[in-house]
């Protein structure tokens, strides 16, 4: 390739291929199938797989006494193929003793290249909501649902949610905040084991059980990046934010 006008048209071409970012300098087919089965067996080895996954994930999390520990473990974690696309394990960040952690669904663009959760615009959306009742992102402890980017940034399945649940309880296990709040529909349904939209569950605290003994307040609100397409619910999205801090109060 030797002019302005041939990466131009690669370019283009890569733009009419579907690629809206890059992440990385090597190419590779991230959808292409490694192994040719046929379609019967590949649907009932994934749901194997699936059990066995979220079996194995359960396990490993039960060693870990530390999030130190636990982040090594997730990042060593092979039973979910959404990290073959990623580029980073995105964990959870913040102040391990914080009162407040709040949880979204999985990393887009911004934090897979950097490898922090709610860096990119949703990010700053959220550390302006924090601000308006007092708090910054340092005071609070934030992570997803997922470790890993779905390719496109496309809505988790219930099967990578089923498998990656175990390593988001056990940082809440880790971390034992007074208060959850539980960013969009993913983190609300997988968390609050109720199937009802976000327009329904936002605005209410349900009780997270963590153990058959112990539960912690949680509070469901609109994730920050459909906030960014619809700004007419930042107000509710606001009485929300006064309701955490009400609780983190009277705590
Ligand atoms: N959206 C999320 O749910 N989590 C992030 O970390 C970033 C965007």
């Amino acid at each position: 390739m030797n002019s302005l006008e041939d990466v131009k048209n690669l370019l283009e071409w890569y733009i009419d291929a579907g690629v809206s970012e890059t992440c990385g300098d090597v190419c590779f087919q991230a959808f292409q199938p490694q192994v040719q089965v046929p379609l019967r067996q590949a649907t009932t080895d994934l749901s194997q797989n699936k059990i066995a996954s979220t079996q194995n994930a359960r396990e490993l999390c039960a060693k870990a006494e530390s999030l130190d520990e636990l982040k090594k473990l997730v990042s060593g974690f092979d039973g979910c193929a959404l990290r073959l696309t990623a580029k980073s394990t995105v964990f959870g960040a913040g102040n391990p003793k914080a009162s407040l952690m709040i949880i979204g669904e999985a990393p887009g663009a911004d934090e897979d290249r950097m490898g922090l959760p709610f860096v990119g615009r949703s990010g700053r959306l959220l550390e302006k909501m924090l601000s308006s009742i007092g708090l910054k992102r340092e005071d609070v402890y934030i992570t997803n649902v997922l470790p890993w980017r779905p390719p496109g940034n496309r809505t988790p399945t219930d099967a990578e949610v089923a498998i990656c649940l175990p390593f988001l309880k056990r940082q809440i296990e880790i971390i034992r905040p007074k208060l959850l709040l539980l960013l969009g529909g993913s983190a609300a349904n997988a968390l609050l084991d109720n199937s009802d939209s976000i327009s329904r569950l936002r605005g209410h605290f349900f009780d997270y059980q963590m153990s058959l003994k112990s539960s912690i307040p949680a509070l469901a609100s609109f994730h920050p990046a459909y906030l960014l397409r619809n700004s007419a619910q930042k107000a509710k999205a606001w009485t929300d934010f006064l309701r955490i801090l009400k609780k983190l109060k009277e705590n």
